[in-house]
């Protein structure tokens, strides 16, 4: 009885712990998998637009699609998930002063480690989690984040975005992060 008892505890301590290993993993893997759930979705939507209308075209998908996807996101897997950047295109996008020291850290670790694409939890005043991971400026984006813009973009973007500060950026610097905010829970 008190060897099975002692194999009963031990058994319990090791699931517990591999557990408990397992669900921090976990929870970075899922938010992993929804930021890069946004990336693919928009990506492939937007080089489609380019490609049926051209620049203008790609614009307006990135204008309408992108908040739709992400809404369809967060209800889908119950979080708020959406983008943020020091410099914004959409207002809606400015970070909070706590996202803002997340964003310049990440271009610190980005200029010491460019392979490196930097990802971080943070923890509000209000005890949400917040999850983050940089969006680096990749060739495809030049065309409407680089630093020369061709007069249609930049026509189109005078436009549907009068107050952007989205343009400037070379290949390889921190355009953004996504983020993905988690409920608070009651555990
Ligand atoms: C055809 C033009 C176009 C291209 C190409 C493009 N974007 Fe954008 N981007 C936009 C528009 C328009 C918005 C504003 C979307 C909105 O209203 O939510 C935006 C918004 C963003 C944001 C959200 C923060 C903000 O500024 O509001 C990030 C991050 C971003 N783009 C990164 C990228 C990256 C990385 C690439 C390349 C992989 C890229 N974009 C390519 C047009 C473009």
């Amino acid at each position: 009885m008190r060897i099975f008892i002692s194999f009963f505890i031990l058994t319990t301590l090791i699931f517990s712990a591999s557990s408990t290993a397992a669900s921090v993993t976990t929870e970075t893997e899922q938010a992993r998998s929804i930021a890069m759930q946004l990336q693919q979705r928009l990506g492939q939507e937007l080089k489609a637009g380019i490609q049926a209308g051209g620049p203008r075209a790609g614009i307006q998908v990135c204008k309408e699609r992108a908040p739709e996807i992400a809404a369809e996101l967060s209800q889908q897997h119950g979080i708020e998930v959406g983008r943020t950047a020091l410099r914004v295109r959409n207002p809606n996008n400015a970070p909070e002063s706590i996202h803002r020291d997340v964003l310049e850290d990440f271009i610190d670790r980005l200029a010491d480690d460019p392979n490196q694409v930097p990802e971080t939890w943070v923890t509000t005043d209000s005890g949400e989690r917040h999850y983050l991971r940089a969006i680096v400026m990749q060739q495809q984006c030049v065309l409407c984040h680089g630093k020369m813009i061709g007069k249609p973009v930049q026509q189109a973007l005078d436009e549907f975005y009068p107050d952007d500060q989205a343009t400037g950026f070379a290949i390889g610097d921190l355009r953004g992060a996504f983020l993905l905010k988690f409920p608070l829970t009651n555990d």
